[in-house]
């Protein structure tokens, strides 16, 4: 579904992303991990379109990206989140939602239902006259994927949705993923909590430095020395 070839990122000499190339096939969970500042989240910018990337290429079912910007990318069909969460504060939670739909292509009317879908979808329905910048931290994390499922992606891109949540949070956040896979959705999910990682992802992506170092499943890339070095510290411990 998604292929990613030899990709790479410079920014004003410093080389962020590095020659990275993976796929993430249709139906799949994959993680993205690595240490801060690996590049995990600038490789998202690649995927979404919001970074041009200097070399390599990224393909989504077959088609190269490279002509497309964010909006072309978003309908057909690639949703991402944002690592800081940054919802329109004044707006309330069903308008939030409401942006996101519209980015569909859907009448107003079609966008109302699919926003409404969506809140109840991921039992926030209760909220959604309340203005966005007074919702707590777990809750705004909740809304930005709200108003990334609202513009309807079959591949998802998740940065960092679980961080700052507590271990209740996170498993309600577990469980609602395994729900959309179950449904169709592919996703991609960059998370510094490897617990929670560990879980659900089936193969999971080692960046550092900008260079993918490991991949395969988690079990295997958390016993591997590179990645224990460099990243864990120490070998991981079972949940
Ligand atoms: N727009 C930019 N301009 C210049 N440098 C950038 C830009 N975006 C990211 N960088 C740099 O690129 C490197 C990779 O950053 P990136 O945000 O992709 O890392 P990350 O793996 O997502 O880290 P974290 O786990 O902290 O979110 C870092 O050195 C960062 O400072
Ligand atoms: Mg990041």
């Amino acid at each position: 579904m998604l292929e990613v070839r030899g990709v790479t990122v410079d920014f004003h000499g410093l080389r962020a992303v590095d020659d990275a190339s993976f796929r993430v096939d249709e139906g799949r969970i994959a993680g993205l991990i690595g240490p801060n500042g690996a590049g995990k989240t600038t490789l998202f910018n690649t995927v979404s379109g919001m970074i041009k990337p200097s070399a390599g290429s990224v393909r989504f079912e077959g088609r190269d990206l490279a002509r497309l910007d964010p909006a072309d990318r978003s309908r057909l069909g690639i949703g991402r989140t944002f690592q800081i969460v940054k919802p329109f504060g004044g707006l309330s939670v069903r308008d939030n939602v409401l942006v996101g739909a519209l980015t569909r292509g859907q009448s107003v009317g079609e966008a109302r239902r699919t926003a409404e879908a969506t809140l109840e979808r991921l039992d926030m329905a209760r909220l959604a006259d309340v203005r966005a910048a007074s919702l707590p931290l777990a809750l705004r994390k909740r809304l930005e994927l709200a108003r990334a499922l609202a513009t309807g992606p079959r591949l998802l891109l998740l940065d960092e949705i679980m961080g700052g949540l507590n271990p209740t949070e996170v498993n309600e956040t577990l469980a609602l993923i395994r729900a959309l896979n179950a449904e169709g959705l592919t996703l991609l999910i960059i998370e510094h909590n490897m617990h929670a990682i560990m879980q659900i992802a089936e193969t999971v992506l080692v960046l550092n430095q900008g260079r993918i170092i490991a991949q395969g499943p988690p079990a295997a890339v958390t016993r591997d020395p590179q990645v224990i070095a460099v990243y864990l510290g120490v070998p991981l411990e079972p949940a």
